[in-house]
């Protein structure tokens, strides 16, 4: 794709794909960096456009309920006052670009139409051609779902002259720089609880990296593919046998929890465990002070550091120490610091992290890291 300088906006009515996917807790946005990031291409594209068309995501859309929680209104909200500009709502009763009366429109929930045979996911043609029958031309700015091919961001350029936004070619500059100039050691912390989505990912990774540290959520899957009993922790089944080659192929990089945080459930009494202790109707929601001590100790002495997904369940106190001792750890570093993903962008902006570069990449930034090019 040709960079957004090379395209002639003029008069056009141009589409957007932003990744406005920003984590929301009690109908309040918990960090709104993703829209902070996408205001460069938008500025941009308004100075010279007729129209702008912004679509995204929010969320993952499963049922009706999910599309009730998971409405764009409240980052309409949020970007009307970060531009200072009114911006038109749209649902997708709207038929034809004519229906489009603001100089600023945002559509829907693009998923929403994942409850219609998950069109948008799968990358639908025909909703593909819909989308990009409000514009002349498009810019994909979604960093964050470049791992996706979806009909918004994917799909929809089969049918309009297509270019890379701003915040694209920052993050594509970034990782590059992490890719192909990393100043090693190199350390690499994996948490979160998408782990169907990063597992699959750490074999290419795990080539250019001095230690691997899995963590978090993540951590389980790889606990019981050495056998411990992890209860009721999240697991990914059908990935045991592929952490079981990981764990014998790269056992001198990968490094594991020693002890956790377990609880019955997230709200109740908590009890530090060893990882061979854990009982069958405990979860594990947090690392143990052990697993932490061995962090630092790693991470004294490298260069650059790829964090990606949160520790425990910080949102929640009683959960939140391994996250807060890791990031406040890491402020005493002059290491080159990479954070990706939505969650832990928030974790280290509640706790202060200031020398970091914040991508707003999750698997995303993982897949760049992994093939060194964006997926399309
Ligand atoms: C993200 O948060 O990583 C992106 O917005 C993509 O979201 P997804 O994992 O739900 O596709």
């Amino acid at each position: 794709m040709k960079n957004i300088n090379e395209a002639y906006l003029k008069d056009k009515n141009v589409i957007l794909r932003c990744d406005l996917n920003v984590p929301i807790k009690d109908n309040k946005i918990l960090d709104d960096t993703r829209i902070v990031k996408s205001l460069k291409t938008i500025n941009y594209i308004l100075k010279y456009a007729n129209k702008i068309i912004i679509l995204s995501h929010l969320g993952r859309i499963k049922n009706e309920k999910d599309k009730k929680n998971n409405s764009l209104f409240i980052v309409k909200e949020r970007l009307e006052k970060l531009l200072d500009k009114n911006i038109g709502f749209y649902d997708y009763t709207c038929k034809t670009k004519k229906e489009l009366n603001n100089k600023i429109v945002l559509f829907e929930n693009t998923r929403f139409f994942d409850l219609d045979n998950k069109k948008e996911s799968n990358c639908s043609k025909e909703l593909s051609k819909y989308f990009s029958s409000f514009g002349d031309i498009f810019i994909n700015d979604a960093f964050g779902t470049t791992h996706r091919k979806n009909a918004s961001n994917y799909g929809i350029t089969k049918y309009l002259p297509s270019y890379k936004g701003y915040l694209i070619m920052e993050e594509e500059q970034k990782l590059k720089e992490l890719l192909y100039n990393v100043n090693k050691p190199f350390i690499v912390i994996l948490g979160g609880k998408k782990v169907e989505d990063k597992i699959g990912l750490i074999n290419n990774l795990i080539k250019r990296v001095d230690k691997f540290i899995i963590t978090g959520a993540m951590s389980f899957t790889f606990l019981k593919a050495q056998g411990y009993n992890v209860g009721r922790s999240i697991v990914d089944e059908s990935n045991i046998r592929y952490a079981k080659r990981l764990l014998k192929k790269y056992k001198d990089k990968i490094i594991l929890i020693e002890d956790c945080i377990v609880s019955n459930n997230s709200q109740s009494i908590k009890e530090l465990r060893n990882i061979n202790e854990i009982k069958d109707d405990e979860i594990g929601f947090d690392v143990g002070p052990k697993t932490i001590d061995i962090y630092k100790e790693i991470l004294k002495d490298a260069n650059t550091i790829f964090f990606n997904g949160p520790l425990g369940l910080f949102e929640n106190k009683e959960f939140e120490t391994g996250t807060k001792e890791l990031i406040n750890y890491l402020k005493t570093l002059n290491s080159n610091i990479i954070i990706g993903g939505g969650d832990t962008i928030n974790a280290a902006k509640k706790y202060g992290l200031k020398n970091a570069y914040l991508s707003t990449g999750g698997g995303a930034t993982l897949q760049y890291l992994e093939k060194g090019k964006l997926k399309f």
